[in-house]
């Protein structure tokens, strides 16, 4: 799929349909849509009364043109109503143009990119547009015998021709930010028989050397010799082995290290206090993180940017019940020294996650970002759209949640407080992998996380176990991984880069 950024007017544009939005509020047609209206002798007004298209978000109105005009459809969308108006409608509605467009058979096409962009934000609607085109169009069809094989070939996307240029630069960001989404979509929705740890370390390892990053795949031994024994307990229950990644984004100049750390459980059946059947189902998606922090890598492997050394980290896993696997009760030391006893083998994502915040401690960064399908807790507390967000700077915090907000993956502060603390206190060690009471569970789970981070050193944990995926498809998510959190965490290294 071809993206480009235009500025003629719709009555010219040369593709198959010119799409445009209108506002609940709007009583007229915008001038451009009105010039099309009179060529197809009012074709596009009259069906527009007829079908009570009245731009409530979403709605669409299709007016074939019958060969009046250039195209040979006038499509109009709902914006719904102007003055609630965020940047992730423009996703959303993207998404629905492009769904409209594979419907109809339309392989190219123009949005209208003016016609939705309030005061200034013209560059950034059209990213948005660009980014709701291309996460609208993903399907994981892999392993289908009959695949759709229609192929939208060409997107136009207008603005007006002064944010031309910063429009150009824009949607690019934006393709390569949604095509790095859809790579980590791809890579959750791989099943546990697809995707185990080795698998997982190959892939990273390809992206390394596609892009030029350095790669480092620790195995069971070196693992052991590391002395990160909490990860090690997790893993020693599958016939998979584990796979500690390391990969490195180091361009010439480095002012800022920033070490991203994913969790890797390539299926979590919960070991020993396995999870009941429908608990267990899309445990597949339990390396959403780590998914996401290779799509992360994508994405910088393509925009590059400058001034920023990008770590990630990732101690993949498989959390399977067996004669070796570790038991509740069982008393582990990790690689920082910490006891933890272990209260449920279910626990498990923040035990691989401990090893692996101790070893990125040690890389001394300016910043920790983890993201992780942690807890189901998190998603009773908030819902399955949004992830918890907790950490130990708040100005870390803010600015992650600032950016969530323009880029649609909605966040949360969860709060650490001192008297959930003890409820991470263990019998007979240092700290417990669950917590000692039903409530708050995302936050003992961070508190836990906690623990291992050093306190230098501005950390932010996101539990993405809501919105990583989905079961029925949500705005421009299909059902499936859905690649959350890759645009935040990619804009918020761009914006700390030079
Ligand atoms: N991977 C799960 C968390 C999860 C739940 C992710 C639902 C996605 C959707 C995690 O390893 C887990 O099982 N957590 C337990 C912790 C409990 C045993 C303290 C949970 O949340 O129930
Ligand atoms: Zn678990
Ligand atoms: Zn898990």
């Amino acid at each position: 799929m071809e993206f480009k950024i235009t500025s003629g007017h719709l009555k010219n544009a040369r593709t198959k349909a010119v799409i445009s939005f209108m506002f609940k509020e709007q009583k007229k047609f915008s001038p451009e849509v009105e010039e099309l209206d009179r060529i197809t002798e009012g074709a596009v007004s009259q069906l527009k009364k007829e079908l009570k298209f009245d731009g409530s978000e979403g709605k669409v109105l299709v007016v074939p043109t019958f060969g009046k005009g250039k195209t040979d459809f006038v499509v109009l969308i709902g914006a719904g109503s102007k003055k609630d108006f965020v940047l992730d409608k423009a996703r959303r509605l993207g998404a629905t143009a492009v769904r409209k467009m594979k419907e109809l058979k339309v392989d190219r096409f123009l949005i209208d990119g003016e016609s939705l962009a309030v005061k200034d934000s013209q560059p950034d609607v059209a990213q948005a547009l660009t980014e709701g085109v291309i996460l609208g169009n993903y399907r994981f069809d892999k392993y289908l015998s009959k695949k759709d094989k229609f192929k939208v070939k060409e997107v136009q996307i207008r603005v007006s021709r002064r944010f031309k240029n910063e429009a150009e630069k824009s949607s690019n960001t934006g393709k390569i930010l949604a095509r790095a989404q859809n790579f980590t979509r791809d890579l959750v929705n791989e099943p546990g028989n697809v995707i185990n740890p080795q698998k997982l370390a190959e892939i990273a390892e390809e992206l390394a050397k596609q892009y030029g990053f350095e790669v480092k795949i620790y195995d069971e031994e070196e693992i052991e010799k590391m002395g990160m024994n909490a990860y090690l307990a997790v893993a020693r229950g599958s016939a998979n082995p584990p796979r500690f990644i390391h990969i490195t984004y180091r361009p010439k100049k480095s002012e800022k290290e920033v070490v991203l750390i994913g969790k890797g459980l390539t299926f979590d059946s919960g070991g020993l206090n396995i999870k009941p059947g429908d608990y267990m189902r899309w445990m597949k998606a339990d390396k959403s993180g780590a998914c996401a922090v290779l799509g992360i890598f994508k994405a910088i492997g393509e925009l590059k940017p400058e001034g920023i050394v990008v770590h990630g980290i990732i101690a993949a896993a498989e959390n399977m019940p067996d004669g070796k696997a570790y038991r509740p009760d069982d008393i582990i030391k990790a690689k920082n020294g910490v006891t933890i006893e272990i209260g449920n083998t279910d626990a498990e994502g923040r035990l691989t996650l401990a090893d692996a915040l101790s070893y990125a401690s040690e890389l001394k960064p300016d910043v920790i970002i983890d993201m992780a399908t942690l807890t189901g807790a998190c998603v009773v507390a908030l819902g399955e759209y949004t992830a918890g967000v907790m950490g130990n700077n708040q100005r870390l915090i803010d600015e992650i949640l600032d950016i969530s907000e323009k880029t649609g993956e909605w966040m949360w502060q969860l709060p650490f407080n001192d008297m959930l603390r003890e409820h991470i206190k263990a019998p007979h060690a240092d700290v417990y992998n669950i917590g000692t009471t039903r409530y708050g569970g995302a936050i003992t789970a961070g508190l836990f996380l906690e623990k291992f981070v050093d306190k230098k050193i501005p950390w932010v944990h996101i539990d993405i176990a809501g919105p990583a995926h989905n079961t029925r498809g949500w705005y421009y998510h299909p059902k499936g991984g859905t690649g959350f959190p890759v645009r935040t965490i990619t804009t918020f290294l761009l914006k700390n880069s030079k």
